[in-house]
């Protein structure tokens, strides 16, 4: 039964925790000075530079960037989710972990006693199809599939591989025999009532393929016919249930994580058959889609283990037209896409058995190639000098470019792009900053990420240090809300609307002065219940702090002042520029943080005592400028 770990628990756990001891369970330390030295098993290294600070609590590595506190060390290490990391540590020290009281805690039950069920009857079903296999019906029909198409016992074993009858009632009864209760057997989609009150199966005569969790648990099933006949599906898959939703699995991810996370790639398929069969030839980092076209959802599960997905086409070209869309999505989470295809009637599968398995890894080793070029090269075909026809397959590739969120390797693209269909490259720059443009917002998401990505490798800073000194920005910001909160900022959303959004996408972005983080509290909760509010409602406020600010505020001449920044730069009416203007506060925001930073980093170079420290700090000081002068360069192009 998962439950919710107390506040208390985790704080006792995380007290109780010491970094080297649980560091020192995966990688040898040394000491070096004060702190230890190891190592980094996140990324290969000949010399160690994996440090510890017991005295912290963290870890930083300074090959990699890779840094935390014991938990998301574990988190990372061991792909768990936070309250799994609590409970490994609590294990270890043996700590009684409490439950938290939750709201309502009778639905809480209740949910939760059903999932649980479900997750009961699936895996009693997924024990049956399995002993199916014995059975002399099942030998003859269910295992000697598997063999005629090549499946060792090893591969059956490891997924898990079933039979299910031909019998209308197998599981059904045996099932009622075990005294367990058929409802939830339905509800996962296994068995179905009669009029009469009696249960048929829905998996007969076929082959079953168990789907499996991260952690291993069978959600759903895949059933595939053994013999082609056009009277029922090819395969027969679980519906969608409180524990099996579709878009956010993929098949063989249990087997595969550890796999992608150590290669740090991943090959996505479309098949069953595909992952079992790759893996039966040593390319075991694969998952697959299971036919239907990529999720966000998919795309989130792969990027916890790896930024890299080699797209395996099966080798029809129409296939491949139509999961173009998919890859796009794959570039927009800023994954970083190769594709590789087959011989048309091919799939990874046929594919793998006609080269066997050296031949095979060498043919994707090989035929690896970026997804930009590989689809302006599937775009080019048969459009020769057509400028028309070519304009429209520069625009596509574009398209597919302004996705990418990382700069640098959208200007890479350009380049590549300008050679392969021989257009200007400045051109082309200007054309993807276009279409990033038309998608109002992204380029502040962008920064965001990066910044986090920065902030994050040092997690010691206590969040006073960052914010310390008064912080216009901050300011301008809750002015900003105040004054303009409720207005209309584009399509759909108030400026209000807008401001909470990027304050969500970025934890770096906590708000230091408290009165100004009460007011941002109160306008988010308004905001949820669809209140509305204006400038007398905080004129108005009991909260006197609250009261003097809005008052201050809105006695000034100008809506908002001309002089928004600090530096004077912004001189047009914020009226006219809006979307411009708020993005431009959120990088000025950021700025300062980032000054700030560099400066609190500063002094820190200058009382190390180690050489080791001494080295971090430089490391993160010159992270912190590479930041800095991005953040300048976007001021410089938004400002104009
Ligand atoms: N699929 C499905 N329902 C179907 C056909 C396909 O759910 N009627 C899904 C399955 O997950 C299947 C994937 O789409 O694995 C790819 O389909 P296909 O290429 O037709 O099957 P293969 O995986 O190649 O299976 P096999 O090799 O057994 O033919
Ligand atoms: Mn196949």
């Amino acid at each position: 039964m998962s439950t919710v770990i107390s506040r208390k628990s985790i704080d006792d756990v995380i007290n109780a925790t010491a970094i080297d001891e649980v560091v020192g369970d995966y990688i040898a330390l040394k000491k070096r000075g004060s702190n230890l030295l190891g190592r980094c098993p996140f990324h290969d290294e000949k010399t160690p530079s994996f440090t510890v600070s017991p005295a912290k609590g963290i870890y930083k590595c300074f090959g990699c960037g890779k840094a935390g506190n014991a938990v998301s060390f574990l988190m990372e290490h061991d792909s768990l989710s936070f309250s799994d990391a609590i409970r490994k540590l609590a294990a270890k020290y043996r700590i009684v972990l409490e439950e938290d009281n939750i709201v309502n805690r009778e639905e809480y039950n209740e949910s939760q006693k059903k999932r649980e069920n479900l997750l009961i009857a699936l895996d009693f079903a997924s024990k049956f199809f399995i002993e199916q296999m014995q059975t002399e019906e099942g030998k003859i029909a269910g295992d000697s599939y598997f063999r005629e198409r090549g499946f060792t016992r090893q591969t059956i074993e490891e997924f898990q591989l079933g039979y299910s009858p031909q019998s209308w009632t197998a599981l059904a009864d045996t099932a009622k025999k075990n005294q367990y209760n058929l409802e939830y057997f339905e509800a996962a989609g296994l068995i179905k009532k009669r009029e009469d009150g009696t249960y048929f199966d829905l998996f007969r005569h076929r082959v079953i393929f168990p789907i499996h969790d991260l952690t291993g648990k069978v959600i759903a099933f895949g059933g595939r016919q053994l013999v082609k006949d056009d009277k029922s599906p090819k395969y027969l898959n679980s519906p969608e249930t409180d524990v099996y939703h579709k878009s956010n699995v993929l098949y063989g991810i249990y087997q595969s994580k550890k796999y992608i996370k150590n290669l740090n790639n991943c090959f996505l398929v479309e098949g069953y058959t595909d992952v079992t069969t790759l893996h039966q030839a040593e390319v075991k980092n694969v998952v697959a889609s299971s036919g239907t076209s990529l999720t966000e959802g998919q795309i989130k599960l792969i990027k916890r283990f790896t930024d890299n997905v080699t797209v395996l086409y099966d080798g029809d070209a129409a296939g491949i037209k139509a999961s173009l869309r998919g890859i796009d999505l794959l570039l927009e989470q800023g994954l970083n896409v190769r594709t590789v295809s087959f011989p048309e009637g091919e799939d990874p599968d046929s594919y793998c058995k006609h080269l066997g398995s050296t031949e095979f890894q060498n043919y994707l080793k090989t035929q690896e190639k970026d997804f930009i070029i590989f689809k302006a090269e599937l775009l080019m075909q048969g459009v020769g000098n057509d400028p028309i026809r070519k304009t429209e397959v520069v625009k596509n590739l574009l398209t597919s470019i302004s996705l990418i969120p990382d700069a640098l390797k959208r200007s890479a693209y350009a380049r590549e792009c300008s050679r392969l269909m021989d257009t200007d490259e400045k051109l082309l720059l200007v054309e993807i900053n276009k279409l990033r443009k038309n998608k109002s917002g992204i380029d502040s998401q962008v920064i965001s990420q990066e910044i986090q990505e920065i902030l994050h490798t040092k997690t010691d800073l206590p969040a006073e240090e960052v914010y310390s000194g008064g912080d216009e920005q901050e300011m301008n910001l809750v002015r900003l809300l105040i004054q303009s909160g409720h207005k209309k900022f584009m399509e759909d959303a108030t400026v209000a609307d807008f401001v909470f959004k990027e304050l969500r996408a970025d934890e770096a972005l906590k708000i230091a002065n408290p009165v100004f983080q009460r007011v941002i509290d109160e306008l988010t909760e308004m905001i949820e219940q669809n209140l509305s509010f204006d400038e007398n409602y905080f004129i108005n406020h009991t909260d006197s702090e609250i009261r003097t600010l809005a008052a201050s505020f809105l006695t000034e001449k100008h809506e908002l002042s001309p002089t928004w920044f600090d530096n004077g730069i912004m001189i047009k009416t914020i009226r006219e520029n809006y979307v411009h203007d708020l993005q431009s506060l959120f990088l000025f925001l950021k700025k300062n943080k980032i000054e700030q930073l560099i400066k609190s980093n500063l002094e820190e170079f200058a009382k190390a005592e180690t050489d080791e420290e001494k080295d971090f700090c430089m490391h993160y000081h010159i992270q912190l400028i590479g930041v800095r002068n991005i953040i300048s360069e976007m001021l410089g192009t938004t400002i104009n």
